[in-house]
């Protein structure tokens, strides 16, 4: 059971706004009535506490289908409550080289269904692209399925409720290496908050598998100089594979 109170929400924005420090954001521009309305006490009427059901996930799906067709269903924390649509990831299923994960989905994938098709997707793609790759060769999933309103991050037991699908894709995919995008995905698959700026470039391991965390593609598009970095980042990934960038076109 999922609970979420007027409290929890200023802490998921205090964890919104950390997270964006830790990112390098140093301003922050907010409109006023979104201050006038976190000022505003909860009306007296309006619930204090939203509940979802918890449905257990089963824990043997035996394909990406399944567990994509569980998710399109998933009602184990509240983010279903705001959703459009699930994202439970695409791409190669049958051990692709890589696996990208990102954070969550943004308002163009909630609306799509599919990961990584707006702004920060486009980058991801040109990403990609220029590691001598497609989208459909690589696989690309999030730590969570649905959209965090407003794009804030995950709350920890978000990401604990939706992790179960995400670790049962990795075990059917095989992917050969994994690329953590922020700091995010990092805490998702390491299962303790993780520092990007400090742990970028570094192999970890997932499970077994090489995992190489690297910048966010919406921290890239925030801040581009970082993307020398980045793409230093994914040049460890092709040596690992035994694999060069292709020519640039
Ligand atoms: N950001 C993410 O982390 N994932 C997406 O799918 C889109 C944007």
């Amino acid at each position: 059971m999922a609970e979420t109170t007027y409290q929890g929400l200023i802490e998921d924005l205090e964890k919104y706004l950390e997270y964006q420090r830790d990112e390098g954001v140093q301003r922050l521009e907010v409109d006023r009535a979104v201050l006038e309305e976190l000022a505003r006490e909860p009306e007296p009427d309006v619930p204090e506490t939203l509940v979802v059901e918890a449905v257990p996930i089963p824990d043997h799906f035996d394909s990406v289908e399944a567990i994509a067709a569980h998710v399109a269903g998933c009602t184990n924390c509240e983010l279903c409550q705001s959703r459009t649509m699930t994202v439970p990831g695409e791409g190669k299923t049958d051990s692709p080289d890589i696996l990208f994960v990102g954070e969550g989905p943004g308002a163009e994938e909630d609306a799509q269904g599919r990961p990584f098709v707006g702004k920060a997707g486009q980058l991801l793609s040109k990403m990609i692209d220029a590691m001598g790759y497609t989208r459909e060769e690589v696989y690309i999933a999030n730590v969570v399925k649905c959209r965090p309103p407003g794009n804030r991050k995950p709350v920890r037991e978000e990401m604990d409720l939706c992790l179960p699908y995400l670790r049962r894709q990795i075990e059917l995919i095989k992917p050969k290496v994994i690329v953590g995008l922020g700091g995010t995905a990092m805490e998702g698959l390491l299962g303790r908050p993780a520092g990007i700026t400090r742990m970028r470039g570094v192999w970890q391991e997932y499970e077994g598998i090489k995992l190489m965390p690297t910048f966010h593609p919406s921290y890239l598009l925030r801040d581009p100089s970082k993307k020398k970095e980045a793409w230093a980042d994914l040049k460890l990934v092709l040596g690992e594979l035994g694999k060069v960038p292709p020519p640039r076109k």
